[in-house]
């Protein structure tokens, strides 16, 4: 297949263009280079533009024809979301709007859209599946669940597939190290402990220890980022052989708590982590857990990496870095 991956420069997306190109798929990578990195992009040609540009979006369609999108080009952080609003809405909404457009325009069949367990907001139940009903509690799982909403309806109007992959906790990178997790700020758990475990900060702050959980901190489903990208290559071949359009929960289904992160970190650094009890941060749900049937029945897919490799592969990737 040939393949446009828009935010083709960022850590999934760096990740996704890699095993594209291992499967032997041809790829180009758009991508405004606003929080991606241009030396992530080694696996094919690069252009340089912002998604909301759709004529200079239409003519990277009109070039390389590819047969489907998978698109990652997006604002990410929850806290900012509710801050500024305007920001998601302009670039998740307004630019998958005119991606859509775009592929309208230019005759595109199929697009693998990067969607987020946040449009689920507080659960009701837990592990959640795709029956569980939408409720996003910011701005940015909004943006996330209306992006879904617009490519339901394009799909209805015009012929065009879609896919939204709705992930847990991405982690971990490329076990060889040469791409990974790198956000500016750095707000994530995994790499913050690491940062931690390497005196790069003073500590671990810990965001509530009350909760309703074993160990009282908050759970996660955390997902290594290499079962992500198979997940979305078995997706874009199955819109591209004619399946159905849909979303899908893409999890472990096996959730891990703060301090098991933090303990995890020690056990494969061999180095002490400081931590510090802080307040709970504001719209953080006790526990998300993936149920991930519907991606296992539809795509043939299960996440095969566990919490000990994702660890690890993201630990080499930054002392790498640190050491380089
Ligand atoms: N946490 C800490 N200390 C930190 C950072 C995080 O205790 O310094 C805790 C959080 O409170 C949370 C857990 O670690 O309980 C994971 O936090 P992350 O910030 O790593 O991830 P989130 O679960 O907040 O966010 C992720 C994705 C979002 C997505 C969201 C859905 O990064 O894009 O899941 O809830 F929207």
């Amino acid at each position: 297949m040939k393949i446009c991956v828009t935010g083709g420069a960022g850590y999934i997306g760096s990740h996704v263009c890699k095993a594209l190109a291992e499967a032997g798929h041809e790829v180009v990578v758009y991508d405004n280079l606003s929080t991606g990195h241009r030396s992530f992009v080694r696996w094919g040609p690069f252009r340089h533009g912002d998604i909301r540009d759709t004529a200079r979006f239409r003519a990277c369609l009109r070039e390389f024809k590819p047969d489907g999108i998978i698109h990652f080009a997006a604002s990410a952080y929850v806290g900012e979301s509710v801050v500024d609003p305007g920001k998601y809405f302009s670039n998740n909404v307004g630019g998958t709007l005119s991606i859509l457009e775009a592929m309208r325009d230019e005759g595109c069949p199929a697009i693998v859209v990067s969607g987020t367990c946040a449009v689920y907001g507080e659960p009701k139940e837990v592990p959640i599946a795709e029956s569980c009903p939408p409720n996003p509690i910011n701005p940015y799982g909004a943006s996330k669940l209306f992006m879904e909403r617009m490519l339901a309806d394009f799909a209805t109007a015009h012929d065009v597939r879609w896919m939204s992959l709705r992930y847990f906790n991405a982690a971990g990178s490329s076990p060889r190290g040469e791409i990974g997790e790198l956000h500016e700020p750095e707000t994530h758990l995994i790499p913050r402990v690491m940062f931690a475990a390497l005196g790069s900060i003073d500590a671990i702050d810990i965001f509530g220890t009350d909760y309703p959980t074993p160990d009282g901190t908050c759970i996660r489903d955390y997902i290594h980022v290499d079962d992500l990208a198979r997940a979305h290559i078995r997706a874009l071949e199955h819109l591209v052989d004619g399946g159905e359009s849909m979303a899908l929960n893409l999890g472990t289904e096996r959730g891990a708590s703060v301090r098991e992160i933090i303990r995890g970190v020690e056990k494969i650094s061999g180095r002490q982590v400081p931590a510090r009890a802080m307040e709970r941060r504001a719209g953080d749900p006790a526990v998300l857990v993936a149920d991930a049937a519907k991606a296992r029945e539809v795509l043939g897919w299960k996440a095969e990496r566990n919490l000990e490799t994702m660890l690890e592969d993201a630990w080499n990737f930054l002392t790498a870095r640190k050491d380089a």
